[in-house]
């Protein structure tokens, strides 16, 4: 008998037995093994390993820079760190577009190499073909609305998007499609709260909404926001549950201090 205790993992069959019971989901996005391994051991239900990436860990403006083998790479560190959380990895801008071939592609890719449980990719009608094929090579797809930053210059900013009768109505088409096509789940971003709760009640898949409001199925937020490493960074939909900035600085500068008076190391951090 294994002395283990069983770990009852995360898979996208839970995420819909969730919404079923109306009991929300928690997703956070991490990019490495150390938060990873942090957010499994919480009880996160997802990690979203994002094309956030991009701006968060990397420090380009955008998230259309950043390339497959980058997104692999992360994801196998956060994979590591992970036990029960269901591990979601972002299919980045150029892996998908161009034709379902590339899209199954990229996405055997990142299934294979880094042992993440699903991908997600941005958009409706649009990448709907690519979607039913990685569906029936048997990986599992989130599906992301709104706004979808990897469409920022056409979009020209990052506002509350569907705003508009014609936008919104498109994105109840989107969404009815994207479960047709057998995604999982949807991320709604940056939509109206009342529209979110629309469209969530019309799907079976569960809703994971970012400055979608209170009815989505569940919520995921980007772990530097909600941790406060950038305080320059506070839209109105973020809730802050940390102050690193301030925290991480004031740390630093104490041990600079430490140093430079040769308070640190002391005899017992000696050997
Ligand atoms: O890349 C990301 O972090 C995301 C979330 C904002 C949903 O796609």
């Amino acid at each position: 008998m294994s002395s283990h205790k069983e770990i009852k993992k995360v898979t996208t069959h839970t995420l819909l037995q969730l919404k079923t019971q109306g009991s929300p989901i928690s997703m956070i996005t991490a990019y490495d093994y150390s938060f990873a391994r942090l957010f499994d051991t919480a009880g996160v239900d997802a990690i979203l390993v994002g094309d956030s990436a991009s701006n968060v860990m990397a420090g380009h403006e955008t998230t259309l820079p950043i390339t497959l083998d980058q997104m692999i790479y992360h994801a196998q560190c956060v994979v590591r760190g992970v036990h029960r959380s269901l591990v979601v990895v972002d299919l980045p801008f150029g892996s998908y577009q161009s034709n379902p071939d590339i899209a199954v592609a990229s996405s055997i890719r990142i299934m294979k190499e880094t042992g993440g449980h699903a991908i997600k990719l941005e958009g409706g009608e649009e990448v709907i073909d690519s979607i039913r094929r990685i569906v029936s090579a048997g990986i599992p797809v989130m599906g992301h609305l709104g706004l979808t930053p990897q469409s920022i210059y056409k979009f020209g900013t990052y506002t509350v998007r569907a705003k508009e009768e014609a936008e919104a109505e498109k994105l109840k088409r989107d969404a009815l499609l994207l479960q047709e096509a057998g995604c999982f789940a949807l991320a709604l971003e940056k939509i109206p709260a009342q529209l979110a709760g629309t469209v969530s009640r019309s799907l079976n898949i569960p809703t994971i909404g970012i400055g979608a409001g209170p009815e989505c199925d569940g919520q995921v937020l980007v772990m530097h926001d909600m941790l406060g490493i950038n305080n320059e960074f506070k839209p109105r939909f973020l809730r802050q549950y940390l102050d690193l900035e301030n925290q991480v600085t004031s740390a630093v500068q104490t041990y600079i201090r430490d140093v430079k008076s040769r308070n640190f190391p002391n005899q017992q951090e000696s050997y």
